[in-house]
């Protein structure tokens, strides 16, 4: 059985409504799942919710709901944003799920009964809103914590800890030896740095019940309830282990989980996309955790930057906020995914702006690729009846260049890049109109062999763009293929090879893509 391209989002809080923040990093993982379905992997793509934990329950608790009737009903609203965005992920992990849970305690005990944890009284300074642990180095100089810790409380309470002091070493081989388990750069000489100047100390994973019920109970110990990071990290094995995955099941040597029906071949995860706020515990936690369960480390940790609105924190409470769904139902899905990723490579911090959006959707998508198809296709209707005339391969070599870059930066997860060069194409292609003048051309009967050779070059650009862009934009890419009367879908990148339109194809009607807006 193949290993299958396994690439995972971070699990979302379900305290609110998804925001900008939120949908594009799922874009970006789909983006990413999508071409490499496109480039003839199989591939398994995760996302979901993250439901347990101090911050839901008091959310639930604010509007008077009990915590699960809470998720259930925001679950509900957190699906269909998934389905909104058109992501193509093949589970929904709710860590309130029974497969989810019962895997987060059979791996509670077998660190527990491998002496991994023990006990111990904490005194000390708690942030309820971020559920970490806060020492004096956290203060800032005026002897205040950040403000982003919210209220924070002294408490003196017993709790279970992880042993995490023999793992920096390790760790650092590790994270030097692999180059590109932490991408960007920038970020792992980010998480090599804390390694190298502090010392790890041991993770708190249990909250007790007396002041958290919201959590998966421990198992050995009636009175915790498990730290929601350990409960949520896990999310990445307890769905590969509920579909079979062997390496899991069998590390965890625990046949209650055998007995699942399929068996996909999972772990380890190509691909953790995340934001940088969550950095720590993916490259530092997460990697000790896994090894601990005697289990490799995820190939990669691919960390995106946040989004600010014009210039400013997005937050609910100032409102400064970017509603997706506002966004893609006033222009469109694609042009929403579009914007994303074209704005913001990933890696560094972006800024939303209404005037940034509706500019790149009125150069780039409504006069740059919409009204390339669509002259294309209108002078190919009224010129030659739709017929798709005899091949020919001046735009080939431009096609060419642009399919084997998007191809080498699909491998690479350059979302940005690719788009540039697919870009590269709809431009030449525009220069190419302007250059032949088919409109001039199709007024001298002497030119009806150029004007065909023309139209071909068009017609196959605009074939051979739907199928660079279906990552991207999976309506456009789509609709770009039925305008040309091409049946099936435009989900292969090998079917970017120049001459794949076949002469004497009859095209369908020609429609705007991106039809102009009044700005
Ligand atoms: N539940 C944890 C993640 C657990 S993963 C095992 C969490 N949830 S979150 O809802 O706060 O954030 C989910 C993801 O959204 C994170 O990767 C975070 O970086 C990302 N973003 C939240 N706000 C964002 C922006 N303003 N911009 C870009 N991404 C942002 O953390």
């Amino acid at each position: 059985m193949n290993k299958r391209f396994y690439i995972t989002t971070a699990i979302d809080y379900v305290n609110g409504q998804p925001h900008l923040g939120h949908a594009y990093e799922k874009i970006i993982a789909d983006v990413i799942a999508r071409a490499r379905r496109s480039m003839g992997q199989e591939v398994f793509f995760l996302t979901g919710l993250d439901e347990h934990g101090q911050k839901v329950q008091r959310a639930a608790q604010a509007e008077k709901k009990n915590p699960q009737e809470y998720c259930d009903a925001l679950a509900a609203d957190w699906l269909a944003f998934a389905k909104k965005l058109e992501l193509t992920n093949d589970d929904f992990v709710r860590t309130t799920d029974p497969r989810h849970k019962e895997f987060v305690q059979a791996i509670l005990s077998k660190l527990n009964d491998a002496g991994h944890f023990y006990k111990a009284t904490y005194m000390g300074f708690y942030s309820a809103k971020e559920e970490t642990f806060l020492t004096e180095k956290d203060r800032l100089p005026d002897g205040k914590f950040d403000a982003s810790y919210g209220d924070v409380v002294e408490l003196k309470e017993d709790n279970y800890y992880f042993k995490l002091g023999a793992q920096q070493q390790w760790l650092i081989d590790y994270i030097e030896a692999n180059p590109d388990f932490i991408t960007p750069t920038y970020r792992r000489n980010e998480v090599l740095g804390f390694l190298k100047n502090n010392t790890l100390e041991d993770l708190c994973i249990s909250r007790p019940l007396a002041r958290l019920n919201w959590g998966i109970p421990i198992p050995f110990d009636p009175n915790f309830v498990t730290y929601v990071w350990f409960d949520a990290l896990v999310n990445y094995i307890s769905i590969a282990a509920a579909h079979g995955d062997e390496t899991i099941l069998s590390a965890l040597g625990n046949s209650k989980f055998k007995t699942q029906n399929s068996k996909l071949d999972l772990w380890p995860a190509d691909i953790h996309v995340i934001g940088k706020d969550i950095l720590k515990f993916h490259a530092v936690y997460w990697p000790v955790m896994l090894k601990a369960m005697g289990l490799p480390l995820p190939k990669q940790i691919l960390v995106h930057g946040w989004w600010q609105k014009d210039g400013a924190k997005i937050s609910k409470s100032t409102g400064n906020v970017v509603d997706p769904i506002a966004v893609i139902n006033e222009w469109g899905l694609d042009a929403f995914r579009f914007y994303v990723l074209r704005e913001l490579d990933i890696g560094p911090d972006g800024n939303w702006t209404d005037a940034g959006f509706r500019s790149r959707y009125q150069a780039e998508l409504a006069n740059g690729l919409g009204n390339l198809v669509n002259r294309s296709l209108s002078m190919l209707k009224r010129y030659r009846n739709g017929i798709v005339p005899a091949k020919s391969n001046e735009l080939s070599a431009d096609a060419a260049k642009a399919a084997d870059e998007t191809r080498a930066l699909f491998k690479q997860s350059q979302l940005q890049s690719a788009l540039q060069s697919i870009w590269g194409l709809v431009n030449r292609a525009n220069q190419y109109v302007d250059q032949t003048a088919p409109f001039k051309l199709a007024k001298d009967p002497a030119q009806a062999q150029r004007l065909d050779e023309v139209l071909y070059n068009l017609a196959e650009a605009c074939r051979v763009l739907a199928v660079l862009l279906w990552p991207f934009l999976p309506e456009t890419a789509t609709k770009i293929y039925a305008q040309l009367g091409l049946t099936g879908s435009p989900d292969k990148l090998d079917a970017a090879t120049w001459g794949g339109l076949p002469p004497g194809q009859v095209i369908g009607e020609p429609a705007p893509l991106f039809p102009r807006k009044e700005v």
